[in-house]
């Protein structure tokens, strides 16, 4: 089969399109025939060497699919069905940007119906880390005041519809070029964070979702009202600024499960959560693909589509 592995720790420069060997079915894991696979910045910071993975790698977490065979433990997928999930080849799958993955049952899904293939491919990292953020780890309720960063991101994007859907009042931030963007997906106060600094413009907030990190996190200290909670994607929580502001901090790590990619489904199926896809590329342009997200921030998710 073919599939696009990192070579080297050069970016999306040590990227090559191979021939490899079908993977081999395995108790606890589906094979699945990857229609399209989501590119997830995790993808870029693999290839320039952000983890000491053995090479050559076979790159890709995020994808939709129908699988072909089971291990013969698994009871609740069987050949046919169609799925979405992550299956990357540092936390047990065989990675996606390739015709055929292995992937843990437990990090797959049924595919939601209302999706095709390119959408259902986009969603798990960032739907799951939204969906984990909001509603585990900052609890998210009616009413309350949310700061989302990076809100036309890929996880930033789905934070806000989902806060919406719960009744939150969201303010978050984004470039100048995205603010229409996310104004449509339902943003409350749109902060350019190019020329206003958030802190000037919000305080008493009840949580702050951190998709950006460095200064952002530390700033954003300043907006929370005593006893609120923030979740950084990137950031440790810093123990003498919780202290300070009387506040809490997590730092998220994303788990694609089942569960949380079922709960994600109902949330798609009821129309809340919308996929928006900016930009396609083939198996053999996924090298074209890692740098595109990497270099031009787009509105929405970057896809490779495997099968069309
Ligand atoms: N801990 C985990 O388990 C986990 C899981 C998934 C992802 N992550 C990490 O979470 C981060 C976000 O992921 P993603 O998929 O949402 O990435 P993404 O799609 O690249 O989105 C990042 C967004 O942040 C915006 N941005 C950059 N600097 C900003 C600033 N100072 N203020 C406000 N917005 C800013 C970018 O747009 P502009 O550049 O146009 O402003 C972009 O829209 C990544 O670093 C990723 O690696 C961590």
């Amino acid at each position: 089969m073919k599939a696009a592995q990192l070579i080297k720790f050069e970016g999306s420069g040590g990227i090559e399109i191979v021939g490899v060997d079908k993977p081999k079915i395995s108790q606890g894991k589906i094979l699945a025939q990857i229609h399209a696979a989501g590119v997830n910045p995790i993808d870029w910071k693999i290839a320039h060497g952000m983890m000491p993975l053995t090479l050559p790698l076979t790159m890709g977490g995020d994808f939709a699919g129908v699988i072909i065979e089971t291990g013969s433990d698994v009871l609740n997928f069987k050949p046919g069905d169609k799925v979405y999930g992550q299956a990357p080849a540092f936390a047990g799958g065989t990675g996606t940007f390739a015709q055929f993955a292995l992937a843990k049952k437990d990090t797959v899904a049924f595919k939601p119906s209302s999706l095709n293939f390119m959408e259902a491919g986009a969603l798990p990292l960032v739907g799951v880390s939204a969906l984990q953020g909001l509603t585990e780890h900052l609890n998210l309720q009616n009413g309350q005041k949310i700061l989302i960063h990076g809100g036309a991101g890929g996880i930033g994007s789905i934070a806000i519809q989902i806060a919406k859907y719960i009744g939150a009042y969201v303010a978050t931030t984004v470039s100048p070029n995205d603010m229409e963007y996310v104004k449509k997906l339902g943003a409350d106060k749109v902060i350019n964070y190019k020329s206003q600094r958030f802190e000037d413009l919000l305080s008493n907030q009840d949580s702050v979702f951190d998709t950006v990190g460095k200064d952002t996190y530390k700033r954003s200290f300043k907006v929370l009202k005593q006893g609120g909670s923030m979740v950084s994607m990137l950031e440790e929580p810093d123990e003498q600024l919780m202290k300070q502001y009387g506040v809490t901090v997590t730092s998220q790590q994303t788990r694609v499960t089942t569960e949380r990619l079922n709960r994600l489904t109902e949330l798609v199926e009821q129309k809340v959560v919308t996929v928006y896809i900016e930009k396609a590329f083939t198996l053999d342009q996924t090298a074209q693909a890692l740098s595109y997200l990497e270099n031009t921030p787009p509105q929405g998710k970057v896809v490779v589509v495997v099968k069309e």
